[in-house]
């Protein structure tokens, strides 16, 4: 079935992106990562005064949603890359300082509300893999298959604290961690469209796999769905 939707949610740092982009290259989909675009909305809050050291000054935040312009653009190798009002902005946004931010600013309605609209026309034409945490819940709520990936706490401060550090980012993996609790927390409990899974998703924990088995895993529910 070429015009699949496909829904991956989850927890942070359970390795969503790597496999939806597997799958989009497989399958030749589009990726999208629906968490960029979130945090380059906490990047603008912060380049645009709309932060304090404890959290989002929302208000001023959403009077200013009108000057933010996201927009995917492929690189030299084909890796999808997101820009905000033109900038390259795809290593700024992954800071700890964007992730110490971001549930906050994702947990306001409008912002929702503005980004919500962008992705499904991203995904109007089908063909396309998702990856967040409410793409099966609100944004394609009738995708064809769903998945909700999760991992235990460590697994997942482990991977993601390899992988800044491998970006040359000066960060501690106490601090790693709790930023994965503490998003966790905000994106479960907050009112609007909430992170959990939806009866119709597959819960995948990927402590044990590896990426080969992964991939493999997913390629059968594929197969499952096409017939
Ligand atoms: O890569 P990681 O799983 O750590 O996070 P991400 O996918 O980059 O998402 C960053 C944050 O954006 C999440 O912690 C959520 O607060 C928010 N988000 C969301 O609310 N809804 C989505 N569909 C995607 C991300």
């Amino acid at each position: 079935m070429k015009n699949m939707t496909i829904a991956i949610d989850g927890l942070s740092s359970t390795g969503k992106s790597t496999l939806a982009k597997q799958l989009a290259e497989h399958l030749d989909y589009i990726y999208v990562d629906s968490g960029a675009m979130y945090r380059a909305v906490a990047l603008f809050a912060i380049e645009n005064g709309c932060s304090h050291t404890k959290g989002i000054d929302s208000k001023k935040l959403i009077s200013m949603l009108e000057g933010v312009a996201i927009e995917f653009k492929h690189n030299s190798s084909q890796v999808s890359e997101l820009y905000l009002n033109g900038e390259n902005v795809e290593s700024k946004i992954r800071t700890m300082e964007v992730s110490n931010l971001v549930s906050a600013t994702a947990a306001i309605p409008e912002v929702r509300q503005l980004l919500v609209q962008q992705q499904r026309q991203m995904g109007a034409k089908k063909g396309i893999v998702m990856d967040g945490r409410d793409i099966g819940s609100v944004v394609f709520p009738n995708a064809e298959l769903k998945l909700f990936m999760t991992a235990s706490n460590s697994t997942r401060a482990k991977r993601r604290y390899d992988e800044l550090l491998q970006k040359g980012m000066d960060v501690s993996y106490d601090e790693v961690y709790q930023n994965l609790v503490s998003r966790d927390h905000m994106d479960s409990t907050r009112e609007d469209s909430p992170l959990h899974k939806t009866d119709d998703a597959i819960e995948i924990d990927n402590s044990e796999l590896t990426l080969d088995q992964q991939f493999e895993l997913v390629k059968t529910l594929i197969l499952n769905v096409k017939k």
